[in-house]
């Protein structure tokens, strides 16, 4: 399949047009580059251009005659996203459903969108399951769960098929190191206890030690970036397949504490993080795990390099190669 890959030149879109790739199909990546990096498209043609443009999208559209849709083009920092929700609503919810109708008039009826567990809040059960009750708690969440919404009123109006994928803690880098993590800012805890054992980024402040957790951390279900893109290429096969459309947790149905990857890192870089403890973060709730067993079950997908170790080790290499100090 062509598939159209908003969001193309960004972290988990570059690994998915990798894993498409690999699997025989042709992504064809279309990025503002507000966030992505030229840099990252290597497998297939980059247009440059933002999924709010109706003319844009239709151009692509027209010019490339994709058999489906990834869509990964979103704002995507929780924090600025309470501070500046106007640009999330905008860039996500408005940004989507201009794709939605775009696909609508090109004739394409499937997409695979990157969601979040940001759309279930604090959950007062562990682990989540797809059904457990969405009560996103920042307006990044609200855009995610906003658009899922929309899938499936777009599904029972017209028909479209769609698989909504919600990341927990997307992590590492490629294990052959073409591409990798490069936020700016960069506000996640894997890549900054990278950058302060390179010595690149100052202390790790580590955000709260009085959890009701095991070492008092809060704990997160990280999953590879390369088993996300494999996600990613199992649901669009499951869909033109004429699977089932529906929402699939990604992430390994087992949780990482703060301390945990501290060690991991360190491990995998030869040198401890330096470490300062710091006041808990507004909005971290204890303890996120997926339940992942529907997308074992129904879309086949088993999470391979997702261990903390290959996820330490892929993420040192790539930050010894590329993080700009
Ligand atoms: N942390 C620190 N110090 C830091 C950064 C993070 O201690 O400098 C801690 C956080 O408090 C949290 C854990 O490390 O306990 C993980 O934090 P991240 O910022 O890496 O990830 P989050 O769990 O906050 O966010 C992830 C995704 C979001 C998504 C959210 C859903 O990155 O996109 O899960 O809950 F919205």
């Amino acid at each position: 399949m062509r598939v159209l890959v908003t969001g193309g030149a960004g972290y988990v879109g570059s690994h998915a047009c990798k894993a498409l790739s690999q699997a025989g199909h042709e992504p064809v990546a279309a990025d503002n580059l507000s966030q992505g990096r030229r840099s990252a498209v290597k497998w297939g043609p980059l247009e440059v251009g933002d999924v709010t443009d109706p003319a844009f999208l239709d151009a692509i559209f027209a010019s490339h005659k994709p058999d489906a849709v990834m869509h990964f083009a979103a704002l995507s920092l929780v924090g600025d996203s309470v501070a500046r929700p106007a640009q999330y609503y905008r860039a996500n919810v408005a940004g989507g459903i201009e794709l939605l109708d775009a696909m609508r008039r090109a004739g394409i009826g499937v997409i695979v969108f990157s969601s979040s567990a940001a759309v279930y809040g604090v959950p007062d059960t562990s682990p989540i399951l797809e059904d457990s009750p969405k009560a996103p708690i920042n307006a990044y969440g609200a855009t995610k769960l906003s658009l899922e919404m929309a899938l499936k009123d777009y599904e029972k109006a017209y028909g479209l098929q769609w698989a909504a994928l919600r990341y927990f803690n997307a992590a590492g880098a490629d294990p052959d190191g073409e591409i990798g993590e490069l936020h700016d800012p960069e506000t996640h805890a894997i890549p900054l206890a990278v950058k302060a054992a390179m010595g690149q980024g100052g202390v790790f402040r580590l955000f709260g030690e009085d959890y009701p957790t095991e070492d008092g951390t809060c704990i997160r279900d990280y999953v590879h970036v390369t088993d996300l893109g494999d996600a990613h290429v199992k649901a669009l096969e499951h869909l033109a397949r004429g699977g089932e459309s529906g929402a699939f947790n990604l992430g390994t149905s087992a949780g990482a504490s703060v301390r945990e990857i501290i060690a991991a890192v360190g491990a995998a870089a030869g040198r401890s993080v330096p470490v300062e403890a710091a006041p808990r973060r507004a909005g971290d709730p204890p303890i996120l795990i997926a339940s992942t067993a529907r997308a074992r079950t129904i879309l086949g997908w088993t999470p391979v390099m997702s261990d903390m170790a290959t996820i330490a080790r892929t993420a040192c290499a790539w930050h010894a190669k590329h993080a700009v100090p």
